[in-house]
């Protein structure tokens, strides 16, 4: 049976530049993607940009330009950081267009039919920078009278008529949904939250909004336009074709495998998205994992204290695949996390270009420079060359594999980091330096099992960093079509020959970056 594995990030507002969050969730999700494509899967991944609402509408107001023109714009940077970032997206929604309208206003109408829709009056108060309603016993006032909300998002009080979804007669469905599927929240403690909330009594959810005109028409009353959840969440709908749920996107690809979100958003996924679903007659998605929040040198970013760390700043210090592997090394998914450029630097020069580069390099220059680049024939092979090359072959994908199943991606590269030492200490006591001397054969043994324990490791780790792993496995001569995991145990070939080695993960200069 074919295995088919679909995933999602969040769509971006488009209020602004490109933020942390943004390249932070496509690169998790783009890690997963890519380690199920090279497991045999057919990966649907789905990322895009969430464009109507209160909040994008007056960012383009302060721009002076209109909003479709404004969406436009910041649209194309977010495309455009996914594509430098390296995400291997299938496709890119934008709730501006029209399929995803159309998708939006099926849905709308699957749930008036149902019975789920109600038209009345909201009288209450709202946050446009969450773009969240909430209830009085929520908020904290300010010193200068405001009403605050958890997020420290400012509320405004609204009262206008608008068409509810009857989001209180799901809380039982909801419940026994989390208590059946233990799986469907993650991590626990977020799922206990979502639990606790749901269980605290939901109240009906106010769906439409009419103060303003920037979003999707609601179908039957184009004087309401879709509140901008109800339209963002569609959208995992919207990119597998519905409302054709009888295509075969459709059919191959939902319930969808992963909604990857911050944890800031998990209740619209875990509550509201598969109420609304249960509420269409459509399967609720199998996983929502919520991840935690980057601060920076220890304090929240903020465009006023200027600590921001934008993704091209990253690129820029770090490179892409730099950035991409210590954002899932340094701290464990789901948690919180401080963004230090020390351990930034030290985690790059430590674990990439002393750890795993110089491992390859010095282990491909000794070929190249004693061996005219040509990989020996291999008799035998002792106890100890093959212990290393099965730690590194079917166990530690094995072990990768579980990890990455729970997105516990910090894990995996420990192990994989725990393999590279062991790859180093091997190295260090065969010593093929001074076997050059004394037993050439020998020397080619061990210089042999290291490149194969190389190839190895950057096939596994490919889904991390793949720029640079490609490299590693072009420079190891590893032909293009043997670098998914069935050809974890295959070795490298004898007699193939390499080209002069070069190095993979240059250092980073700490003076510079204090400089810059
Ligand atoms: N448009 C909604 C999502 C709709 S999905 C149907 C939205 N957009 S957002 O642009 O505000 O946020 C997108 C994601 O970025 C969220 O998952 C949020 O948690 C994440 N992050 C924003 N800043 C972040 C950090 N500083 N650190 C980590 N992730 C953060 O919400």
């Amino acid at each position: 049976m074919k295995k088919n594995f679909y995933i999602t990030t969040p769509i971006y507002y488009v209020n602004g530049e490109p933020h942390i969050g943004a390249t932070y969730t496509d690169v998790a999700c783009d890690v997963m993607a890519r380690f199920k494509r090279l497991d045999g899967y057919d990966v649907k991944f789905v990322t895009g940009t969430d464009e109507h609402g209160l909040k994008v509408k007056q960012a383009a107001e302060k721009k002076g330009i209109d909003a479709q023109s404004f969406t436009d714009i910041v649209s194309k940077n977010f495309m455009n950081l996914s594509e430098k970032m390296n995400i291997s997206n299938d496709d890119f929604i934008r709730t501006t267009q029209t399929r995803h309208k159309k998708a939006a206003q099926a849905l709308w109408n699957k749930l008036l039919e149902n019975g789920e829709i109600y038209l009345d009056s909201y009288s209450g108060w709202y946050a446009v920078r969450d773009e969240a309603y909430y209830s009085e016993d929520e908020l904290e006032k300010s010193e200068d009278g405001k009403m605050i909300a958890p997020s420290g998002a400012e509320c405004e009080w609204v009262e206008e008529e608008s068409y509810f979804f009857k989001l209180s007669k799901w809380q039982d469905k909801l419940l026994e949904l989390y208590e059946s599927h233990p799986e469907f929240i993650a991590p626990n403690s977020r799922r206990n939250e979502v639990i606790s909330f749901v269980k605290g009594g939901l109240n009906d959810l106010s769906i439409s909004r009419t103060t303003f005109d920037w979003g999707v028409a609601v179908p039957e009353n184009d004087k309401h336009i879709m509140y901008v959840w109800i339209d963002a969440l569609t959208n995992y709908l919207t990119a597998i074709g519905y409302p054709d749920t009888k295509c075969d996107e459709f059919k191959k690809y939902w319930p969808a495998d992963l909604h990857m979100v911050g944890k800031d958003i998990l209740r619209f996924h875990a509550v509201y998205w598969p109420a609304f679903l249960m509420a269409a007659d459509i399967e609720p998605p199998k996983r929502i994992f919520a991840h935690g929040w980057w601060t920076s040198e220890g304090q929240k970013m903020s465009k006023s204290l200027g600590n921001v760390i934008s993704p091209d700043v990253l690129i820029d210090k770090y490179g892409v695949d730099g950035s991409r592997y210590f954002m899932l090394r340094e701290v464990p998914f789901g948690n919180d996390g401080d963004f230090s450029h020390q351990q930034a630097i030290s985690r790059i020069n430590g674990e990439l270009s002393n750890g795993l580069g110089n491992l390859a390099q010095r282990t491909l220059s000794m070929i190249f420079k004693n061996l005219d680049g040509i990989y020996p024939e291999i008799d035998e092979l002792t106890v100890e060359d093959k212990k290393l090359l099965n730690s590194a072959g079917e166990d530690l994908l094995n072990f990768v594999r579980k990890e990455i199943e729970q997105q516990r991606f910090h894990k995996a590269l420990e192990q994989i980091w725990k393999i590279i030492g062991e790859a180093n200490a091997y190295i260090d006591e065969q010593a093929p330096w001074n076997l050059k001397k004394t037993d050439t054969v020998r020397m080619g043994v061990v210089l042999y099992v290291i490149s194969d324990t190389v190839r190895r490791l950057a096939i596994i780790l490919s889904p991390f960093m793949p720029d640079s792993m490609n490299k590693m496995l072009n420079q190891l001569k590893v032909p293009e079509n043997e670098r998914s995991f069935e050809f974890i145990e295959n070795m490298i070939k004898s007699g193939v020959k390499i080209e002069k080695p070069i190095g993979i993960f240059p250092r980073i200069e700490p003076d510079k970056e204090k400089a810059a």
